[in-house]
């Protein structure tokens, strides 16, 4: 099993750097979302590659087919391994990203990026779904989507650690499940209110897992992303 260890890099650019340089060895890779591209940019997802660390850039597309194909073709010239689009975007959009991502990996000679999708965000429920006119419960309309995006040949979904299992039984089997709200057992849950052990996640289904404050917010980050690995072995 490849270290399925993503971590989230949910600080300034500086420590960000230094988390990268500190933590590449012991992880699968490095989650750079919107704060931290915002404010670093390509320049530093070019870094993080100069190391040899795989990237995960979080940036949940959403927009007409053109502009997201545009976006995914982008983040594939910069080399990076995994992408998010959201699936509310639909299954024209879903497609126009899988297909370019396919597209221009071939022209580079690299492997494709894996396009990951979002379903329904966790901050949602059922209530904040209704306002927006979406009469599925969130339970409901992320079993919808995920059969979706299966449908549009996207190979992988974002899900709730409590989602894997339901997932697993619904999603292709070769679709790759990558969670977030990764806690271990004595640890605090911060603001994460659903949460499972990295082992449990795994066991669950999960590919990979992304944890953020449980390893940078260590006192020493190394050795917590290494003690993490031990969990799973
Ligand atoms: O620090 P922590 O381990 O909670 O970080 C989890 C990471 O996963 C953060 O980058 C957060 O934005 C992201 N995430 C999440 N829940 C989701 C989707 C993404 O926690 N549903």
């Amino acid at each position: 099993m490849p270290n399925p260890i993503i971590v989230a890099l949910d600080v300034s650019a500086e420590r960000a750097t230094n988390l990268v340089e500190e933590l590449a060895p012991a992880v699968g890779a490095f989650k750079i979302g919107s704060t931290l591209f915002t404010s670093a940019g390509p320049e530093f997802v070019r870094k993080v590659r100069a190391t040899g660390a795989s990237v995960f850039l979080d940036l949940k597309f959403h927009d007409i087919p053109n502009t997201v194909a545009g976006a995914v073709a982008s983040a594939t010239a910069l080399d990076v391994q995994m992408i998010t689009i959201h699936t509310c975007g639909g299954t024209e959009m879903m497609k126009a990203a899988e297909e370019t991502a396919q597209k221009t990996a071939r022209e580079l000679k690299r492997p494709a990026p894996l396009v990951l999708g979002v379903t329904v965000l966790t901050s949602m429920d059922d209530r904040s779904l209704r306002e927006t006119g979406v009469a599925k419960n969130a339970e409901e309309q992320v079993i919808y989507l995920a059969e979706l995006a299966g449908k549009a040949g996207l190979r992988g979904l974002v899900c709730s650690p409590l989602e894997v299992t339901k997932l697993r039984t619904i999603i292709p089997k070769h679709m790759q499940l990558v969670t977030p709200g990764i806690r271990l057992g004595n640890a605090k849950a911060d603001d994460q209110k659903r949460t499972l052990s990295p082992k449990e996640a795994i066991v669950a289904g999960a590919n990979w897992l992304v944890i953020g404050r449980p390893i940078y917010g260590a006192s020493n980050p190394k050795e917590a992303a290494e003690s993490i690995l031990r969990t799973l072995s």
